[in-house]
């Protein structure tokens, strides 16, 4: 059975398929099997940006990258026991699955599908509010935020279905460089929420222009690193990639066994 990942938060534009492409093309290329499940069925960026990729591949030639199978969404119309069957028959070792910035009925059964769910967030202290309401006076959590209670429903739904229990990490992405008293801040809201809420903080990522030019050719961080994309360094690329390494650590630990042990074998 594949380890299923999903990207999800209630909000749009956090970063959630930039860095579902991201996972799933650095996963890929430490050997695992990887299947892509574009969710966000309106705009379909994940599915744009495997394409891109996939064009980029073909004009050129010379380029060995790994590239992420992308599923497309004939199956949304499967029913829950019909998804259960199909999701055990999928051949890959890990399913990265990318959701729109709302509330959907295939997002919500997608993500009672997962192993981990992954939410980035803005870092603003206004998109704290998607997992909790916080009193501004006492920093104490007055009740779960909107997406902390999909993910409260996945983790129930999940475990009526096959007993199974969903980790769920929380990064923060476009991490100013300037502003240090709101990182400290937002560091330590979310510090006294993850118990509360129930969920562990990943390593976050820079506000980084590079994000926004590779997604047109649909090249990702660690493609810097096979010669064959003929893609140069620059030592904001390098910061960037660390990054990404760190993260791909963190979910590989969030997992335990399952992919933790093939990513660490395949290096
Ligand atoms: N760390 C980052 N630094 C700079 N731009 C980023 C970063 N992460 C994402 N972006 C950009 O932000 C925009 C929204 O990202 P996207 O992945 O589409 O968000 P979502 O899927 O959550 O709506 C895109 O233009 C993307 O290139
Ligand atoms: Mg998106």
């Amino acid at each position: 059975m594949a380890t299923v990942i999903v990207f999800g938060n209630e909000k749009g534009g956090t970063g959630k398929s930039t860095l579902a492409v991201h996972v799933a093309v650095a996963l890929a290329r430490q050997g695992l099997k990887v299947d892509a499940i574009d969710g966000d069925v309106n705009q379909g960026t994940l599915s744009r940006y495997l394409e891109n990729r996939q064009a980029f591949l073909s004009s050129n030639p010379g380029a060995q990258l790994a590239l992420p199978r992308l599923i497309s969404n004939y199956w949304v119309t499967f029913s829950q026991e019909k998804l259960s069957e199909w999701f055990a028959g999928l051949p890959a070792d890990v399913v990265v699955i990318d959701t729109p910035g709302s509330l959907t009925p295939l997002s919500e059964t997608l993500h009672s599908f997962a192993d981990l769910i992954v939410t980035p967030l803005n870092d603003s202290l206004i998109d704290l509010a998607v997992l909790a309401d916080v009193d501004p006076e006492t920093g104490e959590v007055r009740k779960p935020g909107h997406y902390a209670e999909r993910v409260w429903n996945a983790r129930k739904a999940r475990a009526a279905r096959d007993g199974g229990s969903i980790s769920w990490t929380v990064l923060r992405n476009r991490l100013s460089a300037l502003d240090a008293h709101n990182k400290r801040v937002m560091a330590d809201i979310l510090g006294k929420l993850a118990a509360r809420v129930g969920f562990d903080t990943g390593p976050g990522f820079g506000e980084r222009v590079i994000f926004r030019e590779l997604f047109l050719q649909g090249l990702t961080l660690s493609d810097f690193e096979d010669k064959s994309s003929g893609l140069a360094w620059t030592v904001s690329h390098v910061a960037a990639r660390q990054e990404l390494r760190d993260l791909i650590d963190c979910l590989a630990k969030s997992l335990g066994q399952g992919i933790a042990a093939s990513v660490a074998e395949s290096g």
